[in-house]
């Protein structure tokens, strides 16, 4: 599905976030990107989804060639994933059922997809209950909950986490992470970035290191140390 090969980044042509980055991503899989914070995690992620571009080598998403897609195009890619963020952002003054159906709204969904896809979306996230409250009214696993929910409002085949359990305590931690399996047992590939031990530990699936911009670690059934 994805395949990095010797993909170089330079932020101001300077600092080198990635050098020489091989790897290659299957349909279905589920990895965990772990490293220090600085190591280039972000990075690796937005050069997924077109928000940066490379400086060398390539990246393949099922055989297209992403530095050759067309600024206008990047959006039928972006379609195809969902990315959640440390950052929740959800719109404060409207309801978690609003928050999703606003960003399917600016997607072009019309307002029957709308009604039919928010509810089903809610009930994957174990949030239907929820649906008429306000970001405030919600904990914070909630809310990176109905983040999740949003980004999977278009159905996306690739599910990009950057660090969603890192404003949460342990207990909404493990919520959303057992969602992000659970999401990936429906079929959706999932990329988690994260520098918490713990947490992937517990998963045991494919665990990826990343450090100073290079992979130093594959595990298939990971245990994690930094
Ligand atoms: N927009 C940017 N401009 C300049 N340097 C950046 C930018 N974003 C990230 N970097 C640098 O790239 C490296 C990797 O950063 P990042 O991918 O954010 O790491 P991580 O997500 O693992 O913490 C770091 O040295 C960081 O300072
Ligand atoms: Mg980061």
């Amino acid at each position: 599905m994805i395949k990095f090969q010797n993909v170089i980044k330079k932020y101001n042509n300077a600092d080198t976030a990635l050098n020489g980055i091989n790897l290659q991503i299957n349909h279905g899989e589920f990895i965990s990107l772990v490293g220090l914070s600085g190591a280039g995690k972000s990075t690796l992620l937005k050069l997924i989804i077109g928000e940066e571009q490379i400086d060398g080598g390539s990246i393949l998403i099922d055989d297209i060639d992403i530095s050759q897609v067309k600024k206008s195009d990047l959006p039928y890619l972006r379609r195809k994933i969902g990315m959640v963020f440390q950052d929740i952002k959800l719109l404060p003054k409207r309801t978690a059922f609003e928050n999703i159906a606003f960003a399917m709204e600016v997607c072009g969904h019309s307002l029957e997809k709308i009604q039919e896809e928010v509810p089903k979306v809610l009930e994957l996230v174990g949030l239907l209950h929820k649906r008429d409250s306000f970001p405030h009214e919600m904990s914070g696993g909630e809310k990176q909950r109905v983040a999740i929910a949003r980004s999977l409002s278009h159905r996306p085949v690739l599910l990009l986490a950057d660090e969603p359990t890192g404003n949460l305590d342990e207990v909404n931690a493990g919520e959303v992470l057992d969602l992000l399996l659970k999401i990936n047992q429906l079929g959706t590939t999932v990329i988690l970035a994260t520098h918490a031990a713990d947490l992937v530990n517990k998963i045991k699936k494919r665990v990826i290191t990343i450090k100073e911009g290079k992979i130093t670690m594959e595990q298939e059934k990971g245990k994690y140390k930094l």
